[in-house]
Formats: C-alpha cells, structure tokens, sequence
C-alpha cells in the first residue's frame, strides 16, 4: 500500500476508487483524522491530512507518531507527503513545487522517535528522504503538471507556529537552504524509524521575510496553497500511478544494525 500525507491546502483525498474510511487506533493516540483507502490504477492508497480535515493542529500539535505508526499498521510501505512551504531563493517563487532532498532540523517542542523507554536505537539519517522517491517525484513533476519545479534542495523545519524573524530567514539563506517549512519534522525521521520510505513535493507559497520589509501574510499562504492543491494532486497521482511494484532501496531495512540496547533488556 502507498500513503500519501497531505499537508496545508490539501485536505481530501486524491481521485482515488472505491474508497473506504478507516479508524486506527495507535498507542500514540489518533491520527490526526480517520484513514481514506482507495485504489489509484488498481494500486491501493491510504490518505491522511496532517493538520486533521479541516486544519484544527498547528505544526507543533500534528499526530506525527500516531499517523505514521496508522499507515504503517495498514501495510503502507512508501509515502508521499505535501507540505506548505516558504521560499528562500529568488528563482523559486510562489507556485513552484520543490522536491527537497536534505532536512535542516530547527524544531524544539517535537518527539523525532518510537524508541526509548529502555530501547535505543541510533538511526542512520544522513539523506532523510528516500533517493529512489525524490527521483521518482520529481521526474513526474516535470511529467504531470506544467507548474514550475525544482528537484534537489534543503528543507529548513522550523518550529513555528510564528513566522521567522527577518534576521533568522538571513541566516538560512545565507547557509544555502532552499525552502521553510513546519512539518517535514518528525515526519521523516519517524517514517525512517518505520522502515518507510518517504519523500515530499512542497509547494511554495510565500518569498519568506528575507525579500521585502513586508511579512509573510496568512492571505498569502492560503491562496498560494490553494493554487498549488491541483499541481500537487497531479504529481502524487502520477507518481503512485509509476511507482515501480517493489521497492529498490534501503528505507525498508533501516533498522538493521542500529538497537543499541541488548535484547534481553527490550521491555515486552
Ligand atoms: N509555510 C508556508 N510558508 C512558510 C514560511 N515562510 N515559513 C515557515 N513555514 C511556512
């Protein structure tokens, strides 16, 4: 099964066949909405909103652990998210998709893991997006939509829910990062930890604060995001309608190697 975890302007699910919603209970809590399962060319896709189906979470408050823990109970094996994403590169304005392959983590009030609690575990991290989805995704951006896209590029996550301040947005910038966002953390890490693989099409919707001496506005946001909805449709349905059967990377056996607690100490 392939999950797809729509993020700011995408609430419902893509176009999919003979849907059925799907309650799952996790010992994180609940997703942050029931599952839709349905079937894009006879491949079956669960859908999740992150932010619950009528935006009720901030960035801060999302079900990360219970959503993925969801997806992963139900079989799903590779995800594709969305997120909302600010801009910090004048050639990447508004509405264009970015298909980022690095994470730079600035989040602060988050748990990043499944483990603890008598079990450690140090997960490799050093490319937090599966490389075979960043290819696959970003080659059908270029087939699907006729937006403008970028493959490749740095993901700054900050913790929000406020906006950078000018001179934090000068800093990423100045470190050569692409796009700011709130939500690809724990999402990623956690669907490391899961075994998962994952990547994400993000959809610009504002130049950040490093541009002008004007703010980013919620305006803004919601209408760029708003325009990006059907690009991004377009891109995950093309890229699940492509997806080869079976996976051919590492995401699957992530685990190996990294339990750094003895087995006979591993809590029942
Ligand atoms: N989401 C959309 N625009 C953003 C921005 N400028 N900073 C952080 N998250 C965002």
């Amino acid at each position: 099964m392939i999950g797809f975890i729509g993020g700011s302007g995408i609430y419902e699910a893509l176009p999919l066949e003979n849907t059925r919603e799907k309650e799952v209970t996790t010992p994180f809590g609940e997703p942050s909405a029931p599952v839709t399962i349905g079937e894009i060319a006879g491949k079956e896709v669960a859908f999740l909103p992150r932010h619950g189906p009528k935006h009720q979470r901030t960035p801060t408050e999302a079900p990360y652990r219970a959503n993925i823990y969801a997806l992963k109970e139900l079989g799903v094996e590779r995800i594709l998210a969305s997120n909302a994403v600010g801009s910090l590169r004048e050639e990447l304005p508004p509405q264009t998709l970015v298909i980022p392959d690095q994470i730079f983590d600035r989040t602060k009030h988050r748990t990043p893991t499944f483990f603890g609690s008598g079990m450690v575990v140090h997960m490799p991290f050093a490319d937090p997006y599966c490389p075979h989805m960043v290819e696959h995704l970003s080659e059908s951006s270029a087939e699907a939509t006729d937006a403008d896209h970028h493959s490749g590029g740095t993901y700054v996550c900050i913790e929000g829910p406020q906006y950078s301040t000018r001179a934090e947005s000068e800093f990423y910038r100045d470190q050569g990062f692409e796009i700011i966002g709130m939500t690809a953390i724990p999402e990623a890490k956690l669907a490391r930890e899961a075994e998962m693989c994952y990547a994400t099409v993000a959809g610009v919707t504002d130049y950040d604060v490093w541009k002008s001496d004007s703010e980013v506005t919620l305006e803004e946001v919601l209408e760029n995001a708003a325009e990006n909805e059907d690009a991004i449709k377009q891109v995950v349905e093309h890229a699940i309608r492509n997806l080869p059967e079976e996976r051919d990377c590492d995401c699957g056996h992530a685990l190996e190697g990294t339990i750094n607690t003895p087995t006979d100490a591993i809590p029942e």
